[in-house]
């Protein structure tokens, strides 16, 4: 048996705002089978709060950066958690991330910090008599766990990139109260550019590296995607593997789904499509009604949509949106509207992207940079073809429906590249294409939705990645 503790700021079903909550909601459940007990810390976030039910008190803490803390035992919905409750660092109304004003909150380097102590504390002493093997933390906001970390005699340490993109930055005038050594405030160590970087600490120190999806694990190595910590990536390319995420298929699976009119064939897909038209307000049309749900960021690349759309609708298709995010994002979409073969809905609704991954007959995922990406992954178990740009996880995840692939009868999506508003065009376009041959249609259908998206396979990887870290 081994003891894994995960490190997270996010955890579904009590807080997400991404697929990083996703991933650290099912893995536990999923690595079970493979011998590993894993635990999980987060902070105590009012959701988190209400959710946990009978507690137990394991630790108390009578100056955590600035207050009280208590460490908290409990189960729920199958997960064995652990949670900081800190009124000072996390019990506020709103997003986790940001203030009031949409800026990150001014103390977010010294809340993510206090997770990080908890953790090393919990690697080191162990908590209420339970000492993991390893401490596995999910990006910047665990990183400085590493930190806090003797070199000797500390647990193994795993490291996940979900998106090198956030760095976790604080000024150099933060060292003292974050309580780091200030002698490993070297390009070394955690220093970037003169500021403290929680990502890059965690990068140099931990025993291993991994990323979700392997193409994703070598384009990080490289300027163009590594986010200025390409150069730290290469340093340690030989600790390095892409592991790709699976999908939680107790919550997403078309047969069982509670959320949708549950399907096993085709034949009742069309339901879940006419019922989304309904609730949108969208009429009947000859070409495909795609869907996307998304953060509205620069990452997911949906302003070359707006500008490919045009095509799509020209060609008789619909486009159907949930998602929020960058303003000017949430008012474009907002005015494409006008034409009545888009409908969009700005907000974050967990009941609505289950009907709208049920409803669509394809899915849009035209991001810049993709670690892994999960919606195309429900796509592909729910029929609806993913059309994703040509990078990271999916890159990795979709067969691109070229003539080879469609006479050989394995293609499962179409992909596009480079990525560019002109080249989603030419894809919409394909897309099209092939929805108007049914037949061909409907094969894509079918080998999407037999291709392996659970997390079986990673999950034994993750197992395997800790027995060889720790020498079993
Ligand atoms: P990222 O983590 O970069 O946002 P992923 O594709 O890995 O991208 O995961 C996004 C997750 O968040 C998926 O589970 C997706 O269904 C969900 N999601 C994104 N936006 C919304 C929204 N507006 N409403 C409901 N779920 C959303
Ligand atoms: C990040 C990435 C996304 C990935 C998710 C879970 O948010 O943007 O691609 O699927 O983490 O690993």
């Amino acid at each position: 048996m081994i003891r894994v503790l995960s490190v997270a700021s996010e955890c579904a079903p009590l807080i997400k705002t991404g697929g990083l909550a996703d991933v650290v909601g099912a893995l536990p459940a999923a690595i079970a089978a493979n011998g590993v007990e894993m635990r999980t810390l987060l902070p105590g976030y009012p959701a988190v709060l209400e959710a946990l039910g009978k507690t137990k008190t394991i630790a108390k803490y009578d100056d955590l950066f600035g207050g009280t803390a208590t460490l908290m035992a409990a189960k729920v919905a199958g997960l064995d958690l652990l949670a900081v409750k800190a009124a000072h660092l996390y019990e506020r109304v709103g997003n986790i991330y940001l203030g009031p004003d949409g800026k990150d909150w001014p103390d977010n380097p010294e809340r993510f910090a206090a997770l990080s102590k908890v953790a090393a504390e919990i690697g080191l002493q162990g908590a209420g008599g339970w000492v993991p093997d390893v401490l596995h933390g999910h990006d910047w906001q665990a990183g400085l766990m590493m930190e806090y970390l003797p070199d000797e005699g500390r647990p193994a340490t795993v490291m996940t990139i979900h998106n090198i993109a956030f760095h976790g930055l604080a000024g150099a005038e933060k060292i003292a109260d974050l309580h780091l050594d200030p002698l490993r405030f070297t390009p070394e160590g955690y220093e970037y550019w003169g500021k403290v970087s929680a990502l890059k600490a965690g990068l140099m120190r931990a025993d291993r590296l991994t990323t979700v999806s392997k193409t994703y694990a070598a384009e990080l190595m490289r300027p163009e995607f590594g986010m200025g910590l390409d150069g730290v990536m290469r340093s340690r390319r030989g600790v390095l593997t892409g592991i790709l995420n699976g999908i939680d298929e107790t919550a997403w699976n078309p047969e069982t789904d509670p959320l949708i009119a549950p399907y096993k064939t085709l034949k009742g897909k069309a339901a879940n499509t006419a019922a989304l038209r309904a609730e949108m307000g969208l009429p009947e049309a000859e070409g495909p009604l795609c869907v996307v749900v998304s953060r509205l960021t620069e990452q997911k690349g949906l302003d070359l949509l707006l500008q490919a759309l045009p095509t799509l609708l020209e060609r008789g298709g619909q486009l159907a949106l949930l998602g929020s995010g960058e303003p000017s994002l949430e008012a474009a979409f907002r005015a494409a509207t006008r034409d009545p073969n888009v409908a969009v809905r700005i907000g974050y609704d967990e009941a609505l992207s289950h009907r709208m991954i049920a409803g669509g007959d394809a899915i849009l995922v035209p991001s810049r940079f993709e670690p892994c990406g999960l919606t195309q992954l429900y796509g592909l178990r729910y029929g609806t073809v993913p059309l994703v740009a040509l990078t990271g996880g999916l890159a990795d995840t979709v067969i691109n429906a070229s003539p080879a692939a469609m006479a050989k009868g394995v293609a499962t999506g179409v992909q596009f590249s480079p990525i560019t508003a002109e080249a989603l065009r030419v894809a919409l376009d394909d897309l099209c294409d092939l929805y108007a041959e049914k037949a061909q249609w409907q094969k894509l259908q079918r080998n999407a939705m037999k291709q392996p998206v659970g997390w079986d396979r990673s999950a034994a990887a993750y197992a395997a990645l800790y027995a060889e870290v720790l020498g079993r």
